[in-house]
This record gives C-alpha cells, sequence and structure tokens, in this order.
C-alpha cells in the first residue's frame, strides 16, 4: 500500500510521540495535538522542510510554524518574496496564502524537548518521500536545518555525504535544487548563528533560482 502524504490523526508509530501525544490531549483538548500536515499546494514550485512543530506553535494551530517562534521570520521572509500573500497573525485562519510554496516538516509530530531522535525522523521519513512524489512541479528545496536538510536528502534517495548542510548551500538533487539555511529557530536567531540578512539572502537565491525558470 501506499504512504500517503500526511499521518493520520491517531498515527501509532512512534510510540514516545504518542504518549507526548496524548499527554497533552489530556492537558489541552482544544489545542491540534496530532501530525501536522503539510500547508500549501501540491503544484507549489517550492517545498521548504522544517524539523519538527513546536508543542504550543504548529502543535497548537495544526498548521507548520504558525504560532511557533520561527514563524516569525519565516512568514515574514516569504511575503517579502513573494512566497507569500496576506497577513501572518499566527493563527490558521488569518487568511495568508503561500504562492507556489508549501511547508512540511521532517517530523510531523511535536517531540519532546524540540528534539525528535533517529528513528523518529527515520520512521516519518515516507511522509516526506510521499510529499515530494506528489509536487509534480518540484523544482525547489528549502532546508531549515540539518536535521530537516538530512532528511530531505534522503527523502530525495541521495546520501547527505554527497549534500552535506551548510548554510547557504545549493546543490542539485536530479531536476530539484536544494537550498539550505539554519534553522530560523529562538535559540538561532537570538544567538545570531541567523540574522534576517543571511535568511532573506536564502530565500532571494531562491526567487532568482525560480524566476529563471
Ligand atoms: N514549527 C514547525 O512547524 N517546524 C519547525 O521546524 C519549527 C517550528
Amino acid at each position: 500500500m501506499s504512504v500517503p502524504q500526511n499521518p493520520g490523526r491517531d498515527c501509532p508509530l512512534c510510540p514516545r510521540l504518542v504518549a507526548f501525544r496524548q499527554k497533552h490531549r489530556a492537558l489541552s483538548p482544544g489545542w491540534h495535538n496530532a501530525p501536522v500536515p503539510s500547508f500549501g499546494a501540491d503544484d507549489a514550485r517550492l517545498l521548504i522542510v522544517g524539523l519538527a512543530p513546536g508543542l504550543q506553535g504548529a502543535n497548537k494551530t495544526g498548521r507548520p510554524f504558525t504560532g511557533d517562534w520561527a514563524g516569525d521570520l519565516l512568514y515574514e521572509t516569504l511575503i517579502a518574496y513573494g512566497f507569500a500573500k496576506g497577513t501572518y497573525d499566527e493563527r490558521p485562519d488569518d487568511g495568508l496564502e503561500l504562492i507556489g510554496t508549501r511547508i512540511t516538516n521532517a517530523v510531523r509530530c511535536v517531540p519532546p524537548e524540540n528534539k525528535p531522535t533517529t528513528e523518529e525522523i527515520h520512521t516519518c521519513r515516507p511522509f516526506l518521500s510521499a510529499t515530494i512524489a506528489a509536487m509534480p512541479r518540484l523544482s525547489a528545496i528549502v532546508t531549515l536545518g540539518k536535521i530537516g536538510h538530512d532528511s530531505a536528502v534522503r527523502a530525495l534517495g541521495e546520501k547527505p555525504a554527497r549534500l552535506p548542510f551548510r548554510h547557504g548551500g545549493v546543490a542539485m538533487s536530479g531536476s530539484i535544487t536544494v537550498f539550505s539555511s539554519y534553522h530560523c529557530s529562538r535559540y538561532n536567531t537570538n544567538t545570531g548563528v541567523l540574522t534576517p540578512e543571511m535568511f532573506r539572502a536564502v530565500f532571494a537565491a531562491v526567487r532568482d533560482h525560480l524566476d529563471r525558470g
């Protein structure tokens, strides 16, 4: 049977993540508390691959990066480079629309401490592979952070040793160009590992790439 693009609400595959989900369903019944599906249409030319939903962000709202610290810089940058339009207001019903862009996560369930295990990343990868396979016009992938990068590279059937993670890195996998960036996490932006200018430069390069063809 083929793997769907998004795990079901009660996906049983990762016991640790299931237990964490059950705990938060009991604590906060109004939250999404389930695997977070990709945001954006299948016919997008750009796919952005993050790490995993944040507990009080995407896990609460049900939309990738929505309500997460990292979403502020990501959505602001996407709007600035024409990959999104409208207003990002940290809510899935804020009316924000992606333009030719889709956002997903390497791991679809919120992990404790924001840290999925190697096994969880591996177990969730078929959903990422199915997401990529369902995008007939895909031309570029932006990977956010090394975990998202390595998982996307493996989902493309490549070895991370051939396409290693490097901030500002650009590499080809068949017809797809992979752009890598440090993750726009609170830690990386607060410590200056990633500045808004560095992040914008990645999306400026993606814009150039897509506008050229
Ligand atoms: N929120 C997400 O959905 N993904 C990330 O990688 C970080 C925050």
